[in-house]
């Protein structure tokens, strides 16, 4: 069971604490981060209550097989994604995260998003899983186009016509082989893992949680449900909003780091 279970609230700071000293004494910190962390800049997450399959069946909208059979319709679901993700800002735990890598507490995030926010909140050295939405390619040709070059067409066609698809990993595409790498060979040298607003059942994304404890990594979860991590890998959990608990590690590890001790 992970500590935190029981508390809640007040304790919250308790927690934060006791994450700070992880990973100020951590030499490799890493963060997976996945839908969750976006819904608080207005981007619905996949599973939750309203969340994105809730409306689009992931069979008929996300598998590759999916987009070669009917790529307009495809688009439809894109096309409103895209205008959501277009207009979200980083939230405050995406800014934690800058801020936890510009002080030398954070090595990488693993992320499996495709909105590119963690890159406009500063953080430099960003691994994208599941690739990313601000560009399209064309599956005929090869070519590639910036999104907004494409803003307005629906669906966007290359210059051969055919239709363009987003440098997003849908079902049945394999991971970006360097993605997919680099993740593994960092989690397996980990000493501290965050795992923050995904459900972890997407593969094979999923497996690096158990690569990390393997290498003895102390495992933090920040969701605001309980996932089937939280009883198996977890060893601190942190549940609540990511937004309004990152930002407490962080001043408790900048407390630390300072040489200042809570207690
Ligand atoms: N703060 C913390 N956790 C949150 C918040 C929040 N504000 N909002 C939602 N969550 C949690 C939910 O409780 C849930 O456990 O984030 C998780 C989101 O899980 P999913 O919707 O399954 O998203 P994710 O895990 O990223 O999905 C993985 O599946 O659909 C594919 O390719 C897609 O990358 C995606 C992959």
């Amino acid at each position: 069971m992970a500590e935190g279970d029981e508390k809640r609230g007040s304790d919250m700071q308790g927690l934060a604490d006791r994450v700070a000293d992880i990973i100020v004494g951590s030499q490799v910190t890493l963060a997976l981060t996945g839908a969750g962390i976006s819904v608080e800049s207005g981007i619905p997450d996949f599973r939750s209550a309203g969340g994105l399959w809730s409306r689009y069946d992931p069979a008929e909208y996300a598998t590759i097989g999916a987009f070669r059979a009917n790529p307009e319709k495809v688009w439809k679901m894109l096309l409103e994604m895209d205008a959501i993700v277009g207009q979200a800002k980083p939230n405050k735990a995406h800014l934690a995260l800058g801020e936890l890598e510009a002080i030398g507490l954070l090595d990488c995030v693993i992320t499996q998003n495709v909105d590119n926010l963690h890159q406009a909140a500063g953080s430099k050295n960003v691994i994208e899983y599941h690739g990313n939405s601000s560009t399209l390619s064309c599956l005929r040709c090869g070519k590639r186009y910036e999104a907004k070059e494409k803003r307005g067409e629906n669906p966007p066609r290359c210059a051969c016509r055919n239709v363009l698809k987003p440098d997003v990993v849908f079902f049945g595409e394999a991971i970006p082989e360097e993605a997919m790498q680099r993740s593994f060979h960092l989690a397996s040298s980990a000493q501290a893992l965050f795992i923050i607003g995904t459900s972890a059942v997407v593969s094979p994304v999923n497996t690096i949680p158990s690569i990390a404890k393997r290498n003895g990594a102390k495992i933090i979860e920040v969701n605001r449900e309980r996932t089937h991590l939280t009883d198996t890998l977890t060893d601190i959990f942190l549940q609540g909003n990511a937004g309004d608990i990152m930002p407490q590690i962080v001043e408790a590890a900048k407390m630390r780091k300072g040489g200042v001790t809570s207690n």
